[in-house]
C-alpha cells in the first residue's frame, strides 16, 4: 500500500466532509481552507486531515511517504467537465486568420472549422491519434486536471466517430484518472450531407447511436445546437435518440446565440447546458428550475474574442454553475485550468474561491464524480495538487500565467 503524508501544509483547501455536491450563491465564497494541516492519503484515497497540532497518533507513520508542505497550498484537483482532446491537428491557421479580421462562422462556412479537423482526423491511423492523445491528458494531469470528459465530433462518419471513442476507450484504461466519454457526432453536418440535414441525422440515429450501444462507447451526448449547424428540433432528435440508448444529454447551446436549445435540453434533463456565452433573461429563468448543470467556457471566450458568460446574475440568482476548459484545436487551444481559474476572476469577475468552487466542487457534480472528487474528504479520492510556495489562495489566480504546481498526486 501506498502511504502519503503532506505535513505543515500551509493551506488545505477545500477539505470538509460536509461540502454539499454542488454550491450555488453565497456558498460559493466559502471556501474552507485550513491552516499549518496535514493530510493522509492512502493510495491516493483521503484517510485523514486536519491541524497539525492534530495528526499524532492518527497517523501511523511507519513506510510513509512524507511530504514536506511548508509554505505550500493543497487542493483538490479540478475536474474539466468539457474537452475535445482527441483531435489530429491543431489550427493555428485559423488563428491567423481571424487576427486578420475573419470571424470563426466565416472561417468555418469556408470550409475550415470543424470540418477541417473531422477531414484530418478522419485521415489518421487510430494508434496514433491515441499517442497524440495520450501526450495530451498527460500534460493535462501535470498540471491539475484529476478528471476529464472527452467527446467525439471530429469524425462526422460512422467508422471515424467510433475511431474517436475507441480513442476514448483506451484513454480511460491507461490513465487512472476518471475520464468521461461524450458522443457529438451531431458537431456539424458533413458537406456531403450539407444539405441533406435528414439524411445526417438518420445516421447518427440509426448507426452511430446503435454502434456506440453496441460496443458501450459512450456515457454522455452531445448535440452542437447552434445556427448554421443544429437547430433545437434537431438537438431534440438526436438527444431522445441518445437517451434511448442509455446515453445523457450534455449539450453544447448559447455559444452565438439563443435560439431554444437552452430549454430544450433542460426539458429533457440534460446533465449540463455547455458556453452560455449568450444569456437571455428567458434562459436564466429557465435554469432556475434546477436539475442542468449551467458550463461556462472562458477560455472559449478569452481566444475567440466573443463575450464571456454572466456568472454573476447566476450567482446572484443562486444558481450553481461550473467553469470548464473547452480544450479544442478551434475555439480553445488550452488545457490550463489555472489560466481559466485567472479568466475566470479578471474577465467574469468571480472571486478566486467562486471561481475555485465552479472548478472542483462543481465541476465534479457537472460529470458526475461527486462522490469521488471535487473536495478533499474522508474516503475520496480526488487527486491533489501541491503547490510551490505561495502567500495566499488568491495569489494563484492572480497570477496569470505562471504555473504554480509543484506536483500533482493522481
Ligand atoms: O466547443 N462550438 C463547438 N465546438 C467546439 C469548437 C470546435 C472547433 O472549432 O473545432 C467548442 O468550442
Ligand atoms: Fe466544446
Amino acid at each position: 500500500m501506498k502511504k502519503q503524508l503532506f505535513k505543515n501544509i500551509k493551506g488545505l483547501v477545500l477539505a470538509g466532509e460536509d461540502i454539499p455536491a454542488l454550491l450555488s450563491g453565497g456558498e460559493m465564497s466559502n471556501v474552507p481552507i485550513i491552516h499549518n494541516a496535514f493530510l493522509a492519503l492512502e493510495n491516493g484515497e483521503v484517510v485523514a486531515y486536519g491541524p497539525m497540532s492534530e495528526w499524532e497518533g492518527i497517523v501511523d507513520w511507519r513506510d510513509l511517504e512524507v511530504i514536506d508542505a511548508d509554505g505550500k497550498f493543497v487542493l483538490p484537483a479540478f475536474c474539466d467537465s468539457h474537452t475535445h482532446t482527441v483531435f489530429a491537428k491543431t489550427r493555428e491557421e485559423e488563428f491567423v486568420e481571424r487576427i486578420q479580421g475573419l470571424s470563426y462562422e466565416q472561417i468555418a462556412l469556408n470550409g475550415g472549422g470543424i470540418l477541417n479537423s473531422a477531414k484530418k482526423l478522419q485521415q489518421m491511423e487510430e494508434d496514433l491519434l491515441y499517442d497524440l492523445a495520450v501526450e495530451r491528458v498527460t500534460k493535462m494531469i501535470a498540471c491539475g486536471t484529476g478528471a476529464i470528459e472527452i467527446k467525439s465530433g471530429y469524425g462526422l462518419s460512422v467508422d471515424a466517430e467510433l475511431k474517436m471513442l475507441r480513442v476514448i476507450k483506451r484513454l480511460k484504461s491507461h490513465f487512472s484518472i476518471p475520464i468521461k466519454a461524450t458522443l457529438l457526432a451531431a458537431h456539424a453536418f458533413p458537406l456531403e450531407f450539407k444539405d441533406n440535414h435528414r439524411g445526417y441525422i438518420d445516421l447518427i440515429i440509426n448507426q452511430i447511436i446503435p454502434a456506440v450501444e453496441k460496443e458501450n462507447l459512450a456515457d454522455y451526448i452531445d448535440v452542437f445546437c447552434e445556427r448554421n449547424y443544429f437547430s433545437p428540433e434537431e438537438m431534440e432528435e438526436i438527444l431522445k435518440a441518445g437517451i434511448r440508448a442509455g446515453l445523457k444529454p450534455k449539450v453544447h447551446v448559447n455559444q452565438f446565440s439563443s435560439m431554444g436549445g437552452l430549454e430544450k435540453a433542460l426539458e429533457l434533463n440534460a446533465l449540463t447546458v455547455d458556453h452560455l456565452e449568450v444569456l437571455t433573461e428567458n434562459d436564466i429563468s429557465a435554469l432556475k428550475s434546477g436539475g442542468t448543470l449551467p458550463v461556462f467556457l472562458p477560455g472559449c471566450s478569452h481566444f475567440l474574442s466573443i463575450p464571456f458568460g454572466n456568472a454573476l446574475q447566476l450567482l446572484e440568482q443562486n444558481i450553481p454553475f461550473a467553469l470548464a476548459s473547452d480544450f479544442n484545436p478551434g475555439s480553445t487551444p488550452c488545457y490550463n485550468l489555472f489560466v481559466i481559474w485567472s479568466l475566470a476572476c479578471i474577465k467574469m469577475r468571480l472571486t478566486p474561491e467562486q471561481a475555485l468552487i465552479a472548478l472542483t466542487v462543481n465541476a465534479a457534480a457537472a460529470m458526475e464524480l461527486s462522490a469521488t472528487h471535487g473536495t478533499i474528504s474522508l474516503g475520496k479520492k480526488p487527486g491533489i495538487i501541491l503547490t510551490k510556495e505561495i502567500p495566499s489562495l488568491a495569489y494563484i489566480p492572480y497570477s496569470f500565467g505562471e504555473t504554480l504546481v509543484e506536483q500533482v498526486y493522481i
